[in-house]
């Protein structure tokens, strides 16, 4: 059996893995000459049995911080020990633990625990399970400016490595990530190598995600439930935001509304996701947080020859909500490359519907995707086909700062940046879906 799941395995690899080559060979083009893909880092596991390894932080609610690890031991205890000072731990919180099978695969002990109420803009110091080793992290402010990291389809690559590094290179309060994110595809151990490759990151800063293709990992019938190790290991604060599935939910964070959706999950207007997304739109209040951020990972909008058409129907179902809800900014991973489009409804430009960018270039083992629609599109701003990672600063209620950071080898080089407007601040823009007279819809027949 063991020896079946293994060719299975190696297989469904090696079918990936070529299917990606000819992809990218399609799709070179010959005005730019770009770097190739680099190779897969495997983070070994170096730490005694009971130490805390892949240990991510995660926002949850108001002032708390959720704390995720690994441990090979059973038997470590799910127990945060914390405090504002180094080796000081005055406070202890204890949490909940998981693990989970996959084919023969079986996970080490996933520990979750929730720790709080903290307050904003401190550093905190931390252990996990009463292993010595000490990390610390620093919670977001409670007012602007506020900057966020974006990165999607990171992967874990010499190209994942570098935009890790530039991005911890600058000060940044929280790491949002538009989906795919260990590129296991099936291959749990690599989920494994994963958390260790970014713990040094997603330890310091929160990193919120949402899930792309590559966290599916559902096979027919042996292995049909999706987004096991997903789920297990990347708890993200579905509860606290009224949603009954880790795979959509949303926080407030400094006067910003976060909205993260999963692209492959039901989202017609039956689907509980829209249900959810309806609500959650209708209960933001504009004057507490001006800004409304969504991300999600097929993108609605994309001038790319890759992956045409794939959020097409999500866009159709869910489009509208978003206009009259008036989101400010909208990011999508897939693609790999970077765009920016300018504010768009129903495929036109429209002063009120939300910014698309694309940013789906975050390192991962396929490559990038080199080939855009000639001429490009009006709506299309920018597009380049690099790895890098990008900031949005919200600097107050009206302005933000977006920039797109391309990786040059060891420096990281601006190549787009733009400020935005928040729609809540914008006077022709102001009404809602309640507001229909003054905002009808463009195109839309209901
Ligand atoms: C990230 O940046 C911090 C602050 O400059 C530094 O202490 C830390 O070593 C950096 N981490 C990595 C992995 O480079
Ligand atoms: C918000 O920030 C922008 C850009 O820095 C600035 O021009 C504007 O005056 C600020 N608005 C307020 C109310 O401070
Ligand atoms: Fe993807």
């Amino acid at each position: 059996m063991e020896k079946l799941q293994f060719i299975v395995l190696t297989l469904v690899t090696i079918l990936s893995i070529f299917s990606d080559q000819i992809l990218v060979q399609s799709q070179v083009s010959l005005e730019y000459v770009r770097p190739p893909p680099r190779r897969i880092i495997t983070t070994p596991h170096d730490r005694p049995e009971a130490h805390p390894q892949q240990v991510h932080i995660s926002l949850v609610g108001k002032d708390h911080m959720r704390v995720s690890w690994v441990t090979t031991d059973k038997n470590a205890p799910s127990t945060v020990e914390y405090g504002k000072l180094p080796g000081k731990y005055d406070m202890s919180m204890t949490g909940e633990h998981t693990t989970y099978r996959y084919f023969f695969y079986k996970s080490g002990k996933i520990h979750h625990v929730k720790i709080g109420p903290l307050e904003p803009g401190m550093t905190y110091y931390y252990c996990c399970g009463g292993a010595e080793k000490e990390f610390s992290f620093k919670t977001p402010p409670s007012k602007f400016p506020i900057e966020f990291a974006v990165a999607g389809d990171l992967g874990q690559t010499e190209w994942t490595a570098s935009t890790l590094l530039h991005i911890n290179k600058t000060d940044y309060d929280v790491l949002l990530l538009p989906g795919d994110l260990s590129y296991a595809d099936t291959q749990q151990p690599l989920w494994d190598t994963f958390g260790r490759f970014v713990e040094p990151y997603a330890s310091r800063r929160p990193w919120m995600v949402t899930q792309g293709n590559h966290e599916v990992e559902a096979f027919p019938i042996i292995h049909a439930h999706p987004f096991v190790a997903y789920n297990s290991r990347w708890i993200m604060p579905s509860d606290e935001s009224g949603s009954s599935s880790n795979l959509y939910y949303s926080f407030d964070v400094a006067g910003v509304h976060i909205i993260m959706l999963g692209s492959y999950t039901d989202f017609d207007a039956n689907s509980a996701q829209y249900k959810w997304l309806q609500a959650d739109l209708a209960k933001v209040n504009r004057q507490k947080t001006p800004w409304l951020v969504v991300l999600l990972h097929a993108p609605w909008y994309n001038t790319n020859t890759a992956h045409q058409g794939e959020g097409e129907s999500m866009r159709t179902a869910m489009e509208h909500l978003f206009y009259n809800a008036r989101v400010d900014i909208v990011f999508a991973g897939h693609v790999h490359s970077y765009e920016r489009f300018t504010r768009v409804y129903n495929n036109e430009a429209n002063p009120c519907g939300p910014v698309y960018v694309t940013i789906g270039d975050g390192g991962n083992r396929e490559g990038l995707a080199m080939m855009f629609q000639k001429p490009s599109p009006p709506i299309s701003l920018f597009h380049e086909a690099s790895f890098g990672h990008g900031r949005l600063r919200i600097q107050n209620l009206t302005h933000a700062h977006w920039s797109w950071h391309r990786n040059d080898d060891q420096d990281s080089t601006v190549r787009d940046d733009v400020w935005l407007e928040s729609l809540s601040s914008t006077a022709k823009c102001k009404g809602t879906a309640g507001d229909q007279r003054q905002f009808k819809p463009i195109g839309d027949e209901l």
